[in-house]
């Protein structure tokens, strides 16, 4: 009688007890995960601002050398021999109104081969190149050479194109996964640190001013494969002059008188057609 009571109670006892021994290992575990957790949470939040800013996933060379694919070792900017020796054009994947450009190839790589369209806008074409060698950084395009007597510019190539290329890219069944408001918002914010990183530059404040509309910007950044956006082409990038408290002027001096006259003219013909009598004497 009495064994049976003691066994009516054991189970009941046993369960209690494991509870009992259990409940502090099991708190103190939980406490020992939430606070590595937290450890981690802080640790990262702190590498990953600054790191941010620096060179992750740039593989950063000295100023005048690059690298390359697979290439392990930072090759000085290519000259003009070596293009003309070693580059060669395979077809051309765009143009605007300073440069041709051309998907090539050298030794293996495929590159891209920019060109002067028309001698007289050399001088868009040289200042584009001068910026390109002095902001070289991770959201600027890798210049890998360039040849001023051939006008002749040397960068990485990016399949994906220009940044007007995004919709269609990421329509891809292929690319579905990068679809997303996020990835969106993520080039978003690139655009915006290239914009920020141009108008804080060690060199000054440069305006980006072929922003004339929506189809001009996107084509001036290009969309990398790993769906970043790097800027391309800095050939209107004037320098704002704070000391001579000077502001910076977009487009070309003739082009704006062009534009100018053009409109004048546009509006003359409107004012003769509604109001005929006012410049019947003129
Ligand atoms: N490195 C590159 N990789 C792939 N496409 C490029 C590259 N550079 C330029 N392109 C293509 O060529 C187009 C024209 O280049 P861009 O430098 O903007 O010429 P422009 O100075 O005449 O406006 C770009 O919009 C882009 O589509
Ligand atoms: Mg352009």
């Amino acid at each position: 009688m009495n064994d049976n009571r003691i066994m009516a109670k054991k189970p009941h006892h046993v369960i209690a007890d494991l509870v009992q021994r259990l409940t502090p290992p099991v708190l103190l575990l939980l406490l020992a995960v939430l606070l590595v957790n937290l450890a981690l949470y802080q640790h990262l939040s702190k590498v990953s601002v600054p790191s941010g800013k620096a060179k992750v996933g740039y593989d950063v060379c000295p100023h005048g050398y690059f690298r390359l694919g697979t290439l392990k070792n930072c090759l000085p900017w290519l000259s003009c021999e070596a293009i003309r020796r070693e580059v060669h054009k395979l077809k051309r994947v765009g143009e605007g109104a300073v440069k041709k450009v051309f998907l090539s190839e050298w030794k293996e790589n495929k590159v891209a081969l920019s060109q002067l369209t028309t001698p007289e806008l050399q001088e868009d074409f040289l200042h584009g190149l001068r910026m390109l060698k002095s902001l070289q950084g991770k959201q600027v395009v890798k210049l890998l050479g360039f040849c001023e007597e051939d006008f002749l510019i040397l960068t990485e190539y990016h399949p994906f194109g220009s940044l007007k290329n995004l919709n269609q890219i990421l329509n891809f069944p292929k690319y579905k996964d990068s679809n997303t408001w996020h990835r969106r918002f993520l080039l978003a914010i690139d655009y915006v640190s290239i914009i920020h990183y141009l108008h804080n530059s060690p060199l000054g404040t440069f305006v980006m001013c072929d922003s004339s509309d929506l189809d001009k910007v996107l084509s001036q950044y290009l969309l990398t494969s790993d769906f970043h956006v790097v800027v391309n082409d800095l050939d209107a990038l004037p320098l704002v002059n704070r000391s001579a408290g000077e502001l910076v002027k977009c487009g070309h001096q003739e082009l704006q008188v062009a534009m100018k006259m053009k409109v004048s003219s546009q509006s003359c013909q409107y004012l003769r057609s509604h109001n005929p009598v006012s410049f019947s004497h003129q």
